[in-house]
């Protein structure tokens, strides 16, 4: 028995030893690889079209020119992303509000809806830079 403390105390120690000589490091090494390769290859670009592609283009179309096959429906219609009136002057945060509250985040009309509950904070960015690209006259 009073050999038992001791040796519990060593246990944890070489444990908390081995941990801190090995994993987090290998860890941090490996996530820091990860980034540079999302950042080399413009990951973030497809991933923020096909998020996109999915949640708004049919209402604000493919390209962000406010002609999804849903606008037809719409009054007020979905915004013209690329209609320099717009968001020439939106920085993200703005575009996060709305994407995250939805219209009524912003005054504006409830048809734009809400994904706060439905997006993570991540894609919600992403979706952001993305409308915030479009309304700069890109595409791709
Ligand atoms: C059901 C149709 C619909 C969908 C789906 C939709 N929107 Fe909208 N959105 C609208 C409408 C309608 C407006 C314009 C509201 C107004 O003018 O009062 C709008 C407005 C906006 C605005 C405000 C622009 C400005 O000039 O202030 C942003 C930003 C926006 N939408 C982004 C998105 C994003 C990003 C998605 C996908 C996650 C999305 N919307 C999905 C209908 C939609």
């Amino acid at each position: 028995m009073k050999l038992f403390f001791p040796l519990v105390v060593l246990a944890i120690f070489i444990i908390a030893l081995s941990c801190q000589n090995d994993s987090p490091q290998r860890e941090d090494l490996a996530l820091e690889a990860a980034r540079e390769f999302f950042r080399v290859t413009d990951v973030t670009v497809e991933d923020s079209k096909r998020l996109y592609l999915h949640y708004c283009s049919v209402c604000h179309g493919a390209e962000g020119k406010g002609d999804g096959f849903n606008a037809y429906n719409l009054d007020p219609k979905p915004r013209n992303f690329t209609d320099s009136t717009f968001l020439s002057k939106a920085d993200s945060a703005y575009v996060v509000k709305v994407i995250e509250g939805g219209g009524r985040a912003v005054d504006l009309s409830a048809m734009m809806p809400p994904y706060g509950k439905t997006l993570t904070a991540e894609e919600i960015e992403k979706l952001a830079e993305y409308v915030l690209f479009l309304s700069r006259g890109h595409t791709e």
